[in-house]
């Protein structure tokens, strides 16, 4: 079965087409990204302007990067939330129309689902083995910042989830802090290799709070905020340092988090790493050694970890394979919540 995926909660537009829910055949995406940079964040409206513009070329480029007409495709997936309510509706009535004007099932997918199966894509002639339930999924992102045990195709538990802010958006604020532009992973995460982990006492915000696996971010952010300030003057070795203190305290708290989760749920087989976060190199490091004996993986390609429509598509081909339904309705929810 090959679905065209259809990906546009925030910034990116994205459009992908998946045999079976796992073998990419194409994942098309433009970003607006750089019409946001001088405002340190996404703006809602510029971002809904520039999916209206770019939407139907990109679906045309992963059409042909596919080697694929309407007539090879089985169903269309869109994301229908959470997300920014101007971006989605541009995506879901994009979907809508297309499935009408070519009469395919259309299946609206949950974004956060998308990223827990963004492990499962591939996109080479080497099939890589299947996932075992149980999963454990670490999805932390700009916007979210979940840990789902993944008990069997859909069916989602949230063990914990930011009380404030997510793991992206504190790499995002502290990059602002440091005037280091936006969006800040990518960068902090450069400049941390060239500082040292010791240099700040940063809090490891909830960790030793053993009555939930909530994660908590603004605290962490307000200390770095004011370790700039005792500082005065930042030379380019304080931001080194700073950015690496910070770093190792976000790696810790998330990995702390998984381990304690793991601890209750010892017959968890393998542990995922989703979300734009997961391309950090550290965290993939920490992670992988304190699992120990579990399968590790995060998502094989860059693109998979940000946001793409190959996810949704995979998400959805397993959502149908589990509903098998005719119709389904959609509905545009810019709070869906994964599942409680
Ligand atoms: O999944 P994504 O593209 O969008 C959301 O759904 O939010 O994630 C974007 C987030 C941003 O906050 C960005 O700073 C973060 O992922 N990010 C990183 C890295 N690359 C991107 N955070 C830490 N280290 C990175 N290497
Ligand atoms: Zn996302």
């Amino acid at each position: 079965m090959r679905i065209l995926g259809i990906e546009s909660s925030c910034d990116e537009t994205a459009i992908a087409v998946v045999e079976n829910g796992r073998k990419v055949l194409s994942n098309a995406i433009a970003s607006s990204l750089a019409r946001h940079q001088q405002f340190g964040g996404v703006v809602p409206e510029i971002a809904a302007r520039e999916h209206v513009k770019i939407i139907l070329p990109v679906v045309k480029k992963a059409l042909e990067q596919a080697d694929c007409g309407w007539q090879d495709i089985d169903a269309i997936a869109v994301t229908s939330g959470p997300g920014l309510v101007s971006s989605l509706l541009v995506g879901t009535t994009t979907a809508q129309s297309l499935a009408e004007v070519f009469q395919k099932l259309l299946i609206p997918t949950n974004h956060i689902a998308g990223h827990i199966y963004s492990n499962w894509l591939y996109s080479t002639d080497e099939v890589p083995s299947e996932p075992e339930f149980p999963v454990l999924v670490l999805t932390v992102s700009g916007g979210h910042n979940e840990l789902v045990l993944v008990k069997n195709h859909h069916d989602f538990e949230i063990l914990g989830e930011t009380l404030d802010d997510a793991a992206g958006e504190a790499f995002d604020k502290v990059a602002r802090i440091l005037d280091l532009g936006f969006p800040g992973g990518p960068i902090i995460s450069q400049k941390a290799e060239q500082g040292n982990v010791q240099a700040f006492d940063f809090p490891r915000s909830m960790l030793n709070r053993k009555d939930t696996f909530d994660f908590s971010f603004s605290g962490l952010k307000t200390a770095v905020l004011y370790a700039v300030q005792d500082l005065g003057t930042v030379t380019e070795q304080n931001i080194c340092d700073l950015a690496a203190s910070f770093q190792e305290a976000v790696c810790d708290i998330l990995c702390g988090r998984v381990l304690q989760a793991l601890e209750q749920h010892p017959d968890v087989k393998e542990v995922h790493l989703a979300g734009g976060v997961s391309a950090n190199k550290r965290l993939r490091i920490m992670l992988q050694e304190k699992i120990q004996g579990r399968i590790f993986r995060h998502p094989l390609e860059f693109s998979y970890c940000t946001d793409n429509a190959a996810m949704i598509a995979g998400a959805a081909y397993f959502y149908h394979q589990k509903h098998q339904l005719k119709k389904y309705e959609l509905q545009v929810n810019p709070g869906w919540e994964l599942a409680k």
